[in-house]
């Protein structure tokens, strides 16, 4: 017998389906709502809205669940390379020797940019924000591989390949770009994670020193990136891909969403915030008094989450990974301790314990990445190169839901009721 509830509404009552998920969570199903009694729901910011039904990944807030395809997030940023967990993601299962070697080769075959490309990269200014130059750039593939708009099933694994594969050389091109320097093109023999280090990083006479340690902790952030369900980004992929957009046109508009401090931005606020109590001297008693203040806009950046109310499991391995590579690097790193401090004093005000507000992913992935060389202005590019699988597999799952739908939600208008224009003249100011 399916599950319902009901509803009394107007004195009527309605029966509405229950949906439950494989991990038992419940949704009242509310698709007929307006069709049956003329209402609609109103949440804003969608914090209780289930917007699909999805198989990619669970996440238990309460609890500081994360598993991707039914993997603990802990558990693939232990044993799998990015390249593999990408293919999960996209393909549902984890790829066996056979599939691990196409999926790599795949990607070497598309990690080059299309020689025209760079005229592109001529035309913006050397100070123009790299996420701005990721996503345009991202779009414009829609340009070179017209063929890829349409995409069957084999056509779509080439598109798939070609994006995450394509996004770290954008990237890396953006930055060098913004340093005056030479681009430096991807070698065929690299992993996905070392490229891109020596895309980044080595010079025509000089190849960057490629530390296995380095290699290993960008590949573990970037899988700790890979998808997060129905953020904002990835809900704007969805969006944008249900009107049948390309992959390459939704994708860029996932990076522009990502873009937002709010969303992924919140790393570079995060360090920015760390490098400013540093520079000021501010006490940060001060800085966690400031942050509660509702009349001041400043945020604790890298505190609190939508979805988390405990722990964010992937602050906890990131957390670890920083100690780790800072040791072995014999980086002594000022901001990692007032990071550690700061997470002492919030931790412990009853604010954020009311809250329950912890740790995000932000808070430690800004000191891994500056440990490592990565400016600044990269640090949201760095999080959408993680997240670039899970928008693809995101991108699929609503061009093959053959029930699927372009992404239309209603409103609550709060305006004018209808009225006539006056003439010029007789309009007020
Ligand atoms: N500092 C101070 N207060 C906060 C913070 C914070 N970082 N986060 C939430 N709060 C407060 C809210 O103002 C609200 O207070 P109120 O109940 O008195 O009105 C309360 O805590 C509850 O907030 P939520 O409803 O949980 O917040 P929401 O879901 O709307 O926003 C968000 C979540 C945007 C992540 C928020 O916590 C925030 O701004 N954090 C800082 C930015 C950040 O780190 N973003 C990265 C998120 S992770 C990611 O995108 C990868």
């Amino acid at each position: 017998m399916p599950e319902t509830c009901k509803l009394n509404l107007d004195g009527k009552e309605y029966e509405l389906p229950v949906v439950t998920g494989t991990e038992n969570e419940k949704a009242i199903d509310i698709s007929k709502l307006r069709a049956t009694t003329g209402y609609i729901t109103l949440d804003d910011g969608f914090a209780n809205t289930g917007s699909c039904q999805s198989s990619i990944t669970y996440i238990d807030g309460e609890k500081g669940i994360l598993r991707y395809r039914g993997y603990p997030v802990e558990q693939l940023a232990e044993n799998c390379t990015f390249t593999e967990v990408a293919y999960l993601l996209i393909f549902g299962e984890l790829p066996d020797e056979a599939n691990r070697k196409n999926w790599w080769d795949l990607l070497t075959e598309h990690e080059l940019l299309h020689e025209d490309m760079r005229h592109h990269f001529e035309g913006f200014p050397a100070t123009a924000h790299p996420m701005a130059i990721l996503s345009a750039m991202i779009n414009a593939n829609s340009c070179f591989y017209p063929h890829l708009m349409d995409l069957d099933d084999e056509t779509f694994v080439d598109a798939a390949a070609r994006i995450v594969s394509k996004v770290r050389t954008i990237s890396a091109f953006a930055y060098r770009k913004s340093m005056g320097l030479p681009r430096i093109y991807p070698r065929p023999d690299y992993s996905y994670t070392a490229n891109f280090l020596h895309m980044m990083f080595s010079l025509p006479n000089k190849d960057y020193d490629l530390r296995p340690e380095v290699v290993k902790a960008l590949s573990e952030l970037l899988i700790l990136h890979a998808d997060h369900e129905q953020n904002c980004s990835t809900s704007t992929v969805r969006m944008v891909g249900s009107a049948q957009a390309n992959l390459f046109a939704s994708v860029a508009a996932g990076v522009c969403a990502l873009w937002g401090s709010l969303h992924g931005g919140a790393n570079q606020q995060v360090l920015e915030m760390l490098q400013n109590i540093r520079e000021c001297g501010e006490s940060l008693d001060k800085v966690v008094e400031r942050a509660k203040d509702k009349s001041d806009p400043f945020r604790l950046y890298g505190f609190g989450h939508r979805v988390y109310k405990n722990f964010d499991p992937r602050a906890k391995i990131i957390k670890k990974a920083c100690d780790e590579l800072l040791e072995v690097l014999h980086i002594d790193d000022p901001l990692l301790d007032i990071a550690k401090r700061l997470e002492e004093v919030a931790l412990s005000d009853e604010y954020f314990i009311e809250r329950k507000l912890y740790p995000n992913v932000d808070f430690y992935s800004g000191i891994i990445l500056r440990a490592i060389g990565i400016p600044l202005n990269m640090f949201t590019v760095m999080f959408a190169i993680g997240r670039v699988p899970g928008w693809v597999a995101h991108w699929r799952e609503v061009h093959t839901d053959p029930s699927g739908r372009i992404y239309r939600p209603r409103q609550v208008y709060q305006g004018e009721n209808e009225r006539s224009i006056a003439p010029l003249e007789k309009r007020g100011a």
